[in-house]
């Protein structure tokens, strides 16, 4: 990319978009898109453009004529979210990944990067996941309708690619966290969730914060900026047709993630487990030597990024765009 490509990045305020945005104008990049500036206010329509719906992307790309383009719009949620609302996460994930990836082609789009997620691995391949580990296994049953969606997307960039040399890249982040996350007690991810918990019960002074699961299933955890500049980094060097993982390589249990932010809350009560809700895959960490041997390692520890992504929640928790 150049300092004055044009760039969108669709869902520009979600918890990816919106640091896509801020690391690309830290950067020097002066030509991205607001496709929502110029946008009448309609009380008719949820969003100024609807990704689900291809004429209004078809608008969006003829108006803007983007070069490239980071597909971060997508319908997201934790454990609670994907067992709940599984036909929505299929549905919309479908429509907005197929719209924005088939216009790109049609519109030449110079290169388009698509999200998937380490949660669409089989639920219990080898660790750490390596790229190739993708479809040979049986996927995570809460998420099934997520994952599907996501293969979809990613393979759509795949065939493009073999059929029109369309240069569509994708990302595999881990679990993500920081600022402008969704702090929500049922549909966020399990890192949000607590800060949320902690922070309520430090400040109700409750003697006891009960927490899903057995605490035992280890994950990862990537600091948002840290992924907007490997995705970044992604755009300008990685070129292939093969999927890249993008995360940490280190994990830690629930239980350890939990005792890193009762310190950093300062939460001086107890933690209870509830054993009787689902725990997810076992373990879930990202073999990155693909991205480090490209020359990109993500640089913010577990606790510093704890610390900055709860600096910010205390800021913003009284602020109404927050999502609590
Ligand atoms: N968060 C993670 O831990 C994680 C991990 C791995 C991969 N990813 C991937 O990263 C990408 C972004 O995730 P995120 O965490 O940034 O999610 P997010 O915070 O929920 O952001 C998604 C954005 O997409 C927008 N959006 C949803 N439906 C739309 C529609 N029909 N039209 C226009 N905009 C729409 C949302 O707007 P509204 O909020 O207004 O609906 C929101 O701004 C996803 O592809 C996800 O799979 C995320």
């Amino acid at each position: 990319m150049k300092k004055d490509s044009k760039i969108w990045v669709a869902g520009r305020h979600g918890l990816v978009g919106s640091a896509i945005i801020r690391n690309l104008e830290k950067d020097g990049y002066t030509n991205i898109i607001n496709h929502e500036k110029d946008y009448k206010f309609d009380s008719s329509r949820q969003y100024a453009y609807d990704l689900r719906d291809a004429e209004h992307v078809y608008e969006l790309y003829k108006k803007y004529d983007p070069e490239y383009v980071f597909l971060a719009a997508a319908k997201v949620g934790g454990i609670g979210m994907n067992n709940n609302q599984s036909g929505e996460m299929i549905y919309n994930n479908l429509l907005i990944q197929t719209n924005v990836i088939n216009l790109a082609h049609k519109c030449d789009v110079k290169k388009l990067m698509f999200l998937g997620s380490s949660c669409i691995y089989p639920k219990l391949c080898p660790q750490p996941i390596k790229e190739e580990y993708l479809l040979t296994g049986e996927l995570e049953k809460t998420n099934i309708g997520y994952a599907v969606a996501k293969i979809a997307g990613l393979t759509m960039c795949e065939m493009y690619r073999k059929q029109y040399g369309s240069n569509f890249i994708s990302a595999m982040p881990t679990n993500l966290y920081g600022y402008g996350d969704n702090f929500h007690l049922e549909n966020s991810h399990v890192l949000p969730a607590m800060i949320r918990k902690f922070h309520e019960a430090k400040l109700a002074n409750t003697k006891m914060v009960e927490l899903w699961g057995s605490g035992t299933p280890k994950r990862e955890f990537l600091f948002i900026d840290d992924l907007a500049e490997g995705l970044i980094y992604l755009m300008d060097n990685y070129d292939e047709e093969g999927i890249i993982n993008v995360g940490t390589g280190e994990d830690v249990s629930i239980q350890e993630l939990a005792e890193i932010i009762k310190k950093v809350v300062g939460y001086e009560g107890q933690i209870m487990w509830d054993a009787s809700k689902p725990d997810g895959t076992p373990r879930k960490l990202l073999d990155v030597s693909k991205i480090n041997n490209l020359g990109w390692k993500a640089k913010t520890s577990l606790e510093d990024g704890v610390k900055k992504t709860y600096t910010w929640f205390q800021k913003n928790y009284n602020d109404k765009n927050t999502r609590l």
